[in-house]
C-alpha cells in the first residue's frame, strides 16, 4: 500500500521528503506505511525505522558537508537516530538535551543539557526528534540553546512525523529554523498524539 501523500499547503520552513519526486520514493512510502502499522513488532519497527533515518542521512549530508556538525537528539526518542547518523557522519560530536515536565508547575524544565566544551565557528546543530506534535519541547529546547548564546541560523531539525500545528509554531516562533521532516500529519488527537502519526515512537523504537 502507498503513503497517501497530504495535498495541505506546508509553511515554507519544512522539507518533506516524502513529497519529494526521487527515485526513492517508493521505498520511502513503503517504510511509511510499515512504521504506522500499529501491529508491527518493535524489531521490525526498528529495522524499518533505520532504513528511513539512513536515507535521510544521505539527503543530509550535502546540506552539512564543510561544517562541523553536532548531533543533538532530543531524549529519549532523538536517540533512535543517533547510531545511524554517527556512523554516517564520523566526525561528528554530541550534545543532550533532556526536557521534563515539572509536576507542581506544569512547565518544561531541562533535566539535561550538555554542549561539547569545544565547537567550531562554523559548527551546525543538527536536532534529532522523529515525532514533533506541538513542538512543546523543541521550542523550550530551543529557547534554551537562544539564551546560551547560539546562533539559531546554525540549526537543522531532522523529524520523521512532524505535525502541521508544529511546524506552523515553529516557523511563527523561529522562523530561521529549517524543519527536515519525512512527513507532515495534519491532525493532533485530544492526547496530543500525531494523527495518523506511528503512536509513541521511543515505545516501539526502543520496546518498551
Ligand atoms: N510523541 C510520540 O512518540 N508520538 C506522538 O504521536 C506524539 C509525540
Amino acid at each position: 500500500m502507498l503513503e497517501q501523500d497530504n495535498n495541505f499547503t506546508l509553511p515554507p520552513n519544512v522539507t518533506c521528503f516524502s513529497r519529494s519526486k526521487n527515485a526513492e520514493i517508493s521505498e520511502r512510502h513503503f517504510y511509511l506505511t510499515r512504521l504506522r502499522d500499529r501491529e508491527l513488532p518493535y524489531q521490525e519497527f526498528r529495522k524499518t525505522a533505520n532504513n528511513l533515518f539512513e536515507l535521510i542521512a544521505d539527503a543530509m549530508i550535502p546540506h552539512l558537508q564543510n561544517h562541523e556538525v553536532i548531533l543533538t537528539p532530543i531524549f529519549r526518542a532523538g536517540l533512535s537516530l543517533l547510531p545511524v547518523f554517527m556512523s554516517k557522519i564520523e566526525n561528528s560530536k554530541l550534545c543532550s538535551i533532556g526536557v521534563k515536565r515539572n509536576e507542581a508547575t506544569a512547565q518544561p524544565e531541562p533535566y539535561l543539557f550538555k554542549v561539547p566544551p569545544e565547537i567550531s565557528p562554523d559548527a551546525k546543530f543538527v536536532i534529532l526528534e522523529p515525532m514533533i506534535a506541538t513542538a512543546g519541547t523543541m521550542c523550550y529546547s530551543l529557547s534554551m540553546m537562544k539564551k546560551q548564546g547560539y546562533n539559531l541560523k546554525d540549526i537543522e531539525i531532522i523529524s520523521i512525523f512532524c505535525a502541521l500545528e508544529a511546524a506552523e509554531r515553529l516557523h511563527n516562533e523561529f522562523p530561521e529554523i529549517h524543519i527536515h521532516t519525512e512527513v507532515v500529519d495534519p491532525i493532533l488527537d485530544d492526547n496530543k498524539y500525531i494523527v495518523p502519526g506511528c503512536g509513541d515512537f521511543g515505545d516501539r523504537y526502543f520496546g518498551t
